[in-house]
């Protein structure tokens, strides 16, 4: 079997090539520039990381980026204010909240804060509902990457059974969604499996196109997957390893495992992850335009 690993920095890095196209036009006709800003509350390292990372990748495309920290006793209502606040303010056009929030904090509440128009997370039940029923929305960026790799490799979609493993609210449900709307990519036959689902290899087993994000590492075993199949892994554990670091990044898939078997395999770290913060950049620029995920 041939098969295709599907290069998600590379296919990032492109994404990134045009958002930064269209912002230097921006910038050459003086005109104002895509403006992200995101609001982290405590110290969670993984969270860190992932807005450090976010700012960077924002910066290098000519979006302006803009980081609220707060503590991990910050109130409700405080955080609640910092929203309005960013709401209010014409010159930002995205606004992410990281998660996880510290306990005390009610999440929907929070999501349900941001101005829809600047929710370029796409986590607001406004953008989820029109996601939904197919209208203009703002798409989760795991969920729309996984859409961005699929096109990118002209990988066909319609009339495929895709399962998908995980149910969050995310990556899975929406996926899910998106593989069975009118669209290209899309027009699949979609099935969820989840942690009450009976007999799953049988199910994953049936799949052309295998979505993996059920949250446990190295999951997915070669005899779990059909000859030929598209299998895209969203998982990203850090695992023991006897190496230097002590440790390995794996995903939701056994890779090597599976890899003799698919015609398309997303690796990890490489593959998914560095999709979710191009399509932020992309739902930013879009914002900006007051344009939608399409
Ligand atoms: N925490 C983990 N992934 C995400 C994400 O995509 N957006 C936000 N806001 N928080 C996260």
């Amino acid at each position: 079997m041939k098969t295709k690993i599907i290069d998600g920095k590379l296919i990032a890095s492109k994404v990134k090539d045009e958002i930064k196209a269209e912002v230097a036009v921006m910038i050459k006709n003086c005109e104002d520039t895509p403006h992200l800003a995101a609001i982290i509350v405590g110290e969670d390292p993984a969270s860190q990381t992932y807005v450090a990372s976010k700012e960077k990748a924002a910066r290098s495309v000519g979006i302006t980026s803009s980081i609220y920290k707060y503590p991990a006793d910050t109130t409700e209502e405080d955080l609640l204010n910092a929203i309005d606040f960013i709401n209010n303010d014409d010159e930002i056009n995205g606004l992410i909240v990281q998660l996880p929030l510290p306990d005390h904090i009610n999440v929907n509440k929070v999501i349900e804060h941001i101005n829809p128009n600047k929710d370029v997370d796409g986590f607001h039940p406004l953008n989820v509902g029109k996601m939904v029923i197919g209208q203009p929305s703002y798409v989760s960026a795991t969920p729309a990457g996984i859409m961005e790799l699929l096109k990118r490799y002209q990988i066909e979609t319609e009339g495929k059974h895709c399962v998908v493993l995980g149910r969050s609210n995310i990556v899975g449900s929406p996926v899910s969604i998106l593989m069975s709307k009118k669209t290209n990519p899309g027009n699949s036959t979609v099935t969820i499996c989840h942690s009450k689902t009976k007999d799953m290899e049988s199910i994953t087993r049936q799949a052309d196109i295998l979505i993996c994000a059920i949250g446990v590492p190295n999951f997915v075993k070669a005899d779990m997957v059909k000859e030929g199949a598209v299998v895209i892994d969203v998982g990203m554990h850090r695992i023991p390893a006897d190496n230097e670091k002590g440790y390995k990044i794996t995903g939701d898939v056994d890779f090597e495992d599976v890899k003799q078997k698919a015609t398309f395999i997303t690796p990890v770290p490489g593959g998914v992850g560095p999709m979710t913060i191009a399509m932020i950049l992309k739902n930013t620029l879009l914002a900006h335009k007051k344009e939608y995920y399409s």
